[in-house]
């Protein structure tokens, strides 16, 4: 396990290249069992969450490969059963559901763990597949799905109390695309992840409308074929990379970053006084100022502000002078980072779901832990202007969702180094 010694207290200045997004490739490498053709995906971010997706499109009998961004799949006979040993370590992997589903008629996967961030039901993926018609048994800690035999016209809601769900809505539709019959998914999530998978699927020949809207009208196909697909950049490692310039930035340049998708907290950054500058290339830039305002932010579905940025802005604000409430309304427990926070000196106290955040002059460098992915980087961010050196333990959380985030940073002038933890 390692752990990252952050050193406070230099300033980022520089270009930093945006990767593509993690939450987009996964279901779309699990959109390649739809076909028994050869899919391309390229801009596949290296990390172990895409690694552990492989290594089970692999384990259900495609063939994988992948070079650097690029990952070729061809899934000419599959296994419907994925293996527990994997499936328990990625939550994610329940979007190979509606693909096993769809090609082979049944899937049998386990039931993802919770996770620190709150507990990850998927009975709205389970709801779902009953309103295609399917037959839905959870027993043994195994979730085991057989589709409907017959054809014919379905109506599905995706929506629960919290709102939506994205990998839900990737689950359905991708187990209606070859359903004979037309599917109406009403309350679909419209992450512009869940419309890159959308548009690959087009690509692979699904007969899908309204993407991007809250319904989609799916016409099942017989089949799909192979295509090839560049994933979208990655929107919350780019705005992790304005947060950090927002707190350290004499000036920071993101590249190959989609400023369209991060308009829910570019506009927090902007309401906060930071100069965020977006060129006609696409280019975002940012630094930091004397005396940014407070804000109150809600995390919401897409468009609004989204629970992957929470944990970065609390870390933000928490040097904002006065004060500043962050409300979660998508995952109410997802707070790990703030205990670790109030260890370097933050002044944050919690209202149920909702983090009041003081400002404080300067944080004080810690070791602190690492809990879920977000948290994680929020540390390191926070270890950025605190005095002296923060040690962020467990750094494998932090490599699940990060393409080398400490070389990025590094980049810029962020003085860090990975120390690698025997035993
Ligand atoms: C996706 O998770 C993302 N992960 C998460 O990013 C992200 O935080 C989340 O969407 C919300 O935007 C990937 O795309 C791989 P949900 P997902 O189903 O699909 C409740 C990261 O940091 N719910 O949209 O699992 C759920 O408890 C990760 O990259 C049900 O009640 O999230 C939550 O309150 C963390 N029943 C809300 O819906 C269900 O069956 C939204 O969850 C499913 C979800």
């Amino acid at each position: 396990m390692d752990k990252l010694i952050v050193h406070g207290g230099h300033l980022l200045e520089g270009t930093v290249y945006v990767s593509g997004s993690k939450n987009s490739s996964l279901p779309i490498l699990a959109a390649t069992l739809l076909t028994r053709d050869k899919c391309v995906i390229r801009r596949v971010p290296d990390l172990s969450d895409t690694n552990y997706m492989v290594q089970i499109l692999a384990s259900l009998g495609a063939q994988v490969e992948r070079a650097s961004g690029m990952v070729t799949v061809e899934a000419d006979s599959i296994r419907s059963e994925a293996p527990y040993d994997l499936v328990r370590k990625m939550r994610a992997s329940v979007c190979v559901m509606g693909p096993l589903l769809a090609r082979t008629g049944e899937c049998l996967v386990s039931l993802p763990g919770g996770c620190v961030i709150g507990d990850r039901p998927v009975d709205l993926h389970l709801r779902g597949f009953e309103q295609l018609g399917a037959e839905v048994k959870v027993s043994g800690g195994n979730i085991h799905v057989k589709a409907s035999p017959d054809s014919g016209d379905r109506e599905v809601n995706m929506l629960g109390k919290h709102g939506s769900t994205v990998l839900g809505t990737d689950n359905v539709l991708m187990a209606s695309v070859l359903t004979r019959g037309t599917t109406v998914i009403e309350g679909v999530a419209t992450e512009p992840e869940v419309v890159d998978l959308t548009e690959f699927l087009i690509k692979m020949g699904a007969k899908i409308q309204g993407a991007g809207t809250r319904t989609l009208v799916v016409e099942g196909v017989k089949e799909l074929h192979g295509a090839e697909h560049t994933v979208i950049p990655d929107r919350i490692e780019a705005g992790t990379f304005l947060v950090a310039g927002a707190i350290a930035g004499r000036r920071v340049t993101l590249k190959q970053a989609d400023a369209q998708h991060m308009q829910g907290f570019i506009d927090v950054l902007v309401q906060c006084g930071y100069p965020v500058e977006i060129s006609g290339a696409g280019d975002i830039t940012i630094s930091r100022i004397e005396n940014p305002r407070g804000a109150e932010i809600r995390t919401e579905p897409y468009p609004g502000f989204p629970t992957d940025m929470q944990a970065q802005f609390t870390a933000l604000l928490a040097t904002v002078p006065g004060l500043s409430t962050i409300t979660e309304n998508i995952f109410p427990q997802r707070f790990m980072h703030v205990p670790e926070l109030a260890r370097m000196g933050a002044d944050i106290s919690m209202e149920g779901p909702t983090a009041i955040i003081r400002g404080t002059e300067r944080l004080g460098g810690a070791p602190v832990m690492a809990s879920d992915l977000r948290a994680s980087a929020a540390l390191v961010l926070a270890g950025l202007m605190a005095e002296g050196s923060t040690e962020v333990n467990r750094l494998y959380h932090i490599d699940r969702g990060y393409e080398h985030i400490d070389h990025k940073l590094g980049m810029l002038g962020a003085r860090m180094e990975r120390v690698k933890v025997t035993g």
